[in-house]
């Protein structure tokens, strides 16, 4: 392991296939536009930008989702692009993304046991059905629901508890670092709140490097310590939270941050370190 940031973008171009232009040519067009960018460990940092300004693609790149077209993403100083076999296999595990709606995200035809035992059996941790099940019934347990949801399924369950599966699903397998993908667009509000006291419960248990792609900013104010603004796949803006919230450099940010309610977030998020004084307790059903 090195110093330095644990993720990197060096340059990063991701182009996704345009519209066709008949006989089948398709020709690409770039999301996200020569992005630099840099994740320190153990770090919290928050991608915001309007619809369509490239966040879920770059977020996608950095865990190795999408291809660079150009530039590159370093992970733990590796270049993703020149990873293969078992190298790009033990990358692999190392970092997660969890998506937006975990409805569409967790298969409806499974229960919640055999999803979090899959990526355990694909990564071959732990010998036997037993051992994984345990494993699963712990995970259960670290996003705070009961064991018995083991057997249930995804629609006997609320969104709240939906996206702890989400979490836990993508923490099973010990991972460095996690993109986070508007994970709690959707949800009430105090469900909202308990799914992210959680995620920054665990980012400071387990050691997680984050990245946190949200649309609301005063979200983004109180888990990130830094801020990278995207503006049509470009980054127009980034810095620490406080500087860029309190004096935006760029129209962008400052028209992001007013067509966005700081207020209304409850103060004593802001206090960061109060926060772990304010874990829900773990059975809490959210
Ligand atoms: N696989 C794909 N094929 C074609 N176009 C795509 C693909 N993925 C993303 N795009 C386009 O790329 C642009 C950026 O999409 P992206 O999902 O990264 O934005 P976003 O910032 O996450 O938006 P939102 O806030 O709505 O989630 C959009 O115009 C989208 O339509
Ligand atoms: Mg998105």
């Amino acid at each position: 392991m090195t110093a330095g940031p644990l993720v990197e973008a060096q340059a990063l171009t991701v182009a996704v296939p345009g519209q066709s232009r008949g006989f089948g040519r398709r020709i690409p067009r770039d999301i996200v536009r020569g992005v630099d960018l840099a994740v320190p460990r153990g770090g919290a940092v928050g991608l915001v930008g309007e619809s369509g300004s490239g966040k879920t693609t770059l977020g996608r790149a950095l865990v190795g989702l999408a291809p660079a077209a150009a530039g590159r993403v370093l992970f733990d100083g590796a270049d993703l692009a020149a990873a293969k076999g078992p190298a790009l296999r033990a990358l692999r595990a190392r970092m997660q993304m969890i998506f937006q709606d975990p409805q569409s995200a967790l298969n409806p035809r499974l229960t919640i046991g055999t999803t979090l035992v899959r990526p355990l059996e694909a990564f071959g941790r732990l010998e036997g059905r037993r051992a994984r099940r345990a494993r699963a019934a712990e995970l259960l347990d670290l996003v705070g629901l009961p064991g018995d949801a083991l057997d249930r399924y995804p629609h006997e369950l609320s969104g709240g508890q939906r996206q702890r599966i989400g979490i836990a699903r993508a923490v099973a397998l010990e991972p460095d670092f996690i993109v986070a993908d508007e994970i709690v667009s959707g949800l009430d509000v105090s469900t909202q709140a308990q799914i992210l006291l959680l995620l920054e419960d665990l980012r400071r248990r387990l050691g997680l490097t984050l990245v946190f792609i949200s649309h609301d900013l005063s979200v983004v104010r109180v888990l990130c310590d830094e801020v990278v603004v995207l503006l049509r796949g470009e980054v127009v803006e980034a810095g620490p939270c406080a500087a860029v919230f309190d004096a935006p450099r760029h129209a962008y940010t400052a028209a992001l941050l007013q067509a966005v309610p700081l207020p209304e977030i409850d103060p004593a998020w802001l206090d960061r370190p109060a926060l772990a004084a304010h874990i829900p307790p773990l059975a809490a059903s959210g």
